[in-house]
This record gives structure tokens, sequence and C-alpha cells, in this order.
């Protein structure tokens, strides 16, 4: 018999193998500082385009109040327990009541973490005898949620309404002949890597052809679009169509947690039978009076949704102009697409980061084919027009370098930290920088 350990000291994955050279700096990197469009990364200020501070909410002066005071107020221990037996409180009540009214559903329901919370809430909707349809392209946490799921599932191309169609004519069929079961859809209102909406609109009109309801994961749309900020199913008018809607804390709202909105009966069996949070203690107060404020800011300043379209405009506007590929995105995450290896991006990430003070994401293999590069930036309302310049010449400049085979090195550059093989490499700011 191995022993279990023995093939994972042998096999780091795909990402893992690279560790040595690569931890601490192209991978688990340290932003320091505030949060901010400038931050400190290894001892120098950066310009970054790595944080789904979209509002720039993270560390807006009011935020930071309400956190401290509701901190000083309740420490993080309060509400113990799951809420089902103790650990609920008005807050958090008023919080679910809040979501709901700006989403436009009759209920919602909180959840500690969009992962873990998206999951379990498709493993509480869906029996052994229901169908799931979804796309291609759904996040992690949808695709490890289908894994609790015990009955069939049919994925359609990404966005391909011609393939949806025909996974639900398949999945009608089915239904019919186990005589038992319904239809769940899940999609994205904004698909994170490319930036393309979720084709909703087009979805929802399939219900005139097909019985179904349709899940959303608005982690990208949430706060940034639509005319107040409600998503993408507001952007396309859909948002009626859409049965659940689901939303995580951790971009627009700068925070921890998530929520799922939708019919009062659905959402009071939801909150009755989804196994992560009756198993599990409820988000701590501090979080919940700081997710109130947020949103009420999210609500009242569509200034911070202005600048960000602001920002995310000149920023796409002037890739395209410079003769970037930066596909198909329809919404502020801004895909820059480019052909190389993993060492070439790497390499190119590290003249940025190290020549031109920007520090950009990558996404390579195996998330991505291979031969392929993806940077994906994402614009804040806290970005200025002169770090979209900066940025702008520096991805001109690097990409040309790219283009003349600079980048081909044999390996990866080693930048690890220092303490991967021994040492210590600690850049901590003495002092904050405060703006
Ligand atoms: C589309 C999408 N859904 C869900 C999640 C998970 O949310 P959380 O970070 O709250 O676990 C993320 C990432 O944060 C995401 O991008």
């Amino acid at each position: 018999m191995a022993d279990i350990f023995e093939k994972l000291q042998k096999n780091a994955g795909p990402l893992g193998q690279h560790r040595k050279r690569a931890h601490g700096y192209f991978a688990f990197p340290k932003l320091e500082g505030p949060i901010d469009s400038h931050m400190m990364f290894r001892g120098k200020e950066v310009i970054v385009w790595s944080l789904n501070n979209y509002l720039g909410l993270a560390n807006h002066p009011e935020i930071r109040k309400t956190d401290t005071e509701a901190t000083a107020e309740f420490g993080l221990a309060y509400p113990m327990g799951a809420r089902m037996m103790s650990g609920n409180s008005v807050h958090h009540e008023q919080l679910e009541r809040e979501l709901a009214e700006f989403e436009h559903k009759e209920d919602a329901i909180l959840l500690n973490y969009g992962y873990q919370g998206i999951m379990s809430a498709i493993d509480a909707v869906c029996g052994r005898h229901d169908v799931v349809v979804y796309d291609a392209e759904s996040h992690a946490c949808i695709i490890d949620g289908l894994r609790l799921h015990p009955g069939h599932r049919y994925v359609f191309k990404h966005n391909d309404m011609a393939d949806c169609e025909k996974q639900l004519e398949r999945a009608t069929a089915l239904i019919e002949k186990q005589g038992a079961g319904g239809i769940l859809v899940i999609t994205e209102g904004v698909f994170g890597m490319a930036g393309d909406q979720g084709l909703m609109k087009e979805i929802v009109d399939l219900k005139k052809k097909f019985e179904f309801r349709l899940l959303v994961d608005d982690a990208h749309g949430f706060g940034t679009l639509g005319a107040t900020g409600a998503g993408a199913g507001e952007a396309q008018g859909c948002q009626d169509g859409i049965d659940l809607y689901f939303s995580t804390f951790a971009k627009s709202m700068a925070s921890i947690g998530a929520f799922l909105a939708g019919p009062k009966d659905i959402i009071d069996f939801i909150r009755y039978n989804i196994r992560s949070q009756i198993f599990a203690k409820s988000l701590p107060m501090p979080i919940v009076i700081g997710n109130l404020k947020r949103l009420h800011m999210l609500r009242t300043m569509p200034e911070l949704r202005e600048k960000l379209w602001y920002n995310a405009k000149k920023l796409q506007s002037g890739l395209k102009a410079r003769g970037f590929d930066i596909g198909k995105t329809d919404s502020v995450v801004t895909p820059v697409y480019m052909k190389g290896g993993v060492i070439e991006a790497s390499a190119m990430v590290m003249d940025l980061r190290e020549n031109y003070n920007v520090f950009a994401s990558i996404v390579v293999y195996p998330v991505i084919p291979k031969g392929h590069i993806i940077y994906r930036l994402i614009p804040s309302a806290v970005h200025s027009d002169e770090d979209i310049e900066i940025t702008l010449r520096a991805f001109e400049a690097t990409k040309k370098k790219l283009d003349a085979g600079e980048y081909q090195l044999d390996e990866l550059p080693d930048m690890a930290d220092d303490d991967i093989n021994g040492g210590r490499f600690g850049y901590m700011l003495e002092k904050p920088r405060n703006k």
C-alpha cells in the first residue's frame, strides 16, 4: 500500500512545481501598506491592478471607521454559533432585508463565504432527480458545487445559446424519462477571467421554450453593473428572470461573506436546509455591520461606480489603441491576451514589476491553454489618469520585448522569498503609508 502523502511529495502540481523559484513573487506575493491603487511590494511602491477593490471601498475612511467601531463594540466572536442555533442578530437580518430590496428579490440569506456558500446552495436546491445545465466557463465554486450534486449535469459551451438550448433539450428529455426532477441553469453575471457578461437575457428568453430555474453568480457584476449597481441582471434588464441571485462581498464590497437572494419561500427553504450555514458559525458582527455600511455607500454614492467606469474605459480604449487584444470584455474586468509560455510570461511580469513599477497578475497554463498568457487588469475607482498612462506605456514597452523574444529564458527567474531556502525576506513597512 502507498503512503497517501507519497504522490503529493513526488508531484507538487502544475503550479506548485515552480514553488522553489516562484513563492512570494509570482505566487503568494505580499502586497503591503493600506489597500490602494499604489501599494508596497518587496520594499517599493507599485501601481496595483490585481485587486477587486472595484469601488475603492477597502480603505475608504468611512468604512475604516465603521469597521473599527464595530470591532471595538462587538469583538470578532459575537455572535457565537450557527445562525439557526445561537448566532443570529438583528443586524444579520437587516443586512439580508437590505440586500433583498437592493436586488429586487423577496428575501436573501447571508453566506459565510461565497465559495462554500454557493456550493452548499446548489446542494440544498438540487435533489438526485434534478438536472443542472451550466456554462462551461463557470467559476470553480460552481464546478465544486456540482461535485456535490448526485444527479445529472449537462455543460453548454461558454455563452453559446444554441448549445445551451441543446443541453436543455437533453435535460428535459431525461426528466421526462425519469418521471421526476426539474432543471437548474447556472451561469455568471460576469465571467471573471475574460470579463464578458453571461448571456442571461437570452437564457431567460429560453424560459418560453423550456421549464427551468436560473441561478446566477454575479460576483463581478454586483456593484459595478446596472443603473443602480444591482448587477448584470439589472444591466441586461432581466433581473426578474433570475430566480436565485448570488454575489460575494469579496469584490465591490471589499469585505468577506456572500448572499443569495430569491423568492421568500425558496430562501426560507435554503435557510433551513443549507448545510454550510447550519453547521458553521455565522458571520461575525463587525463584518455584518461593515457590510451594511458598504451596501449603503454602494447605493448612495454612484460617483464611485462612475469613476470606476471612467477608469475602465480609459484603460480599455488605451490598450486597444495600442493594438492590444482585450477580447470580448463588456465589464470593467480587463484581460490582455498575449502569446507565450509560462517562463516568458513570468519574465515579463518581473520586468513590469521591477522596471516599470506595475503590479499585474497573469494567468497561464493550466488555467488557460498552453502558449497563451492573460494579464488580468482590474481597474478601480481609486486609480488615477496617471496610473493608467504609466501602465499603458509599460505594457507597450514590455510587449515589444516579448515580441522580440527578450523574455525567452531557459528557466523561470528565481524570485522566491529567501525563507523558502532558509533565509528571511520581509519588507513590512515601518509605517503604513496613508493618503
Ligand atoms: C465568480 C466568483 N464566484 C464566487 C467566488 C468566491 O467568493 P468568496 O471569495 O466569497 O468565497 C469568487 C471569488 O471570490 C468568484 O470570482
